[in-house]
């Protein structure tokens, strides 16, 4: 076999460079790196035993006003709930048919703080600093019956508050 012209060199290096180019031209833009304050508002998991509970305290007495203002409109002053959105409080799992509520069928009290914290009000989400998250959870949790007006909650209090659900669910994660 002959060596390849100068010329059809040249050409192999065009075509090289050429799909080259075009390589770099379907890179898709993947946008930039997140920074740890981006991060910050978006970590926000709080699991089942409590880890991820930020710090910060309040009591359902300190709650209520919150509930009043940013929650009661769409949820009730009772909690009763209304068109389109569900009750928190009261509720059966076992009745027909089932009301399923924060007080009947929430096996963690955790939960109740991450839901809020990261979804409530839908108008306004993440828009409650973390102690009026804790003071309007301790307000659901007393229209539940389940802690008097000034216990104090917080990381280490909320977790051990037993909700009614909490044997209603089995635990798989760890299952193979
Ligand atoms: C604009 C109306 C509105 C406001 C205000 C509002 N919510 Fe909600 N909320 C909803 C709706 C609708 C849902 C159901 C969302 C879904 O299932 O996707 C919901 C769901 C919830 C749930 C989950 C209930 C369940 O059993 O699934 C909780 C807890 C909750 N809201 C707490 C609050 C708290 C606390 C506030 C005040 C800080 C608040 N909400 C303000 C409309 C509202």
């Amino acid at each position: 076999m002959s060596m390849p012209k100068r010329r059809e060199l040249f050409a192999l290096a065009c075509s090289a460079l050429l799909s080259a180019a075009l390589v770099a031209q379907e890179t898709p833009s993947l946008g930039t790196p997140v920074s740890e304050a981006q991060l910050q508002g978006w970590d926000l998991i709080v699991s089942p035993d409590g880890q991820g509970l930020p710090s910060g305290s309040g009591t359902a007495a300190q709650g209520k006003e919150v509930y009043i203002q940013q929650c009661a409109a769409c949820h009730g002053l009772e909690g009763q709930g209304g068109a389109g959105v569900p009750g928190l409080v009261g509720g059966s799992t076992t009745s027909r048919p089932a009301l399923l509520t924060v007080g009947s069928y929430w096996p963690y009290t955790s939960t109740l703080y991450d839901y809020v914290r990261r979804a409530m009000p839908p108008t306004a989400p993440k828009s409650l600093s973390d102690t009026q998250v804790y003071q309007v959870v301790a307000y659901i949790l007393h229209l539940n019956g389940l802690v008097d007006e000034d216990v104090v909650v917080d990381s280490a209090s909320l977790p051990k508050i037993e909700m009614p659900n909490h044997a209603g669910f089995i635990d798989r994660s760890q299952v193979q």
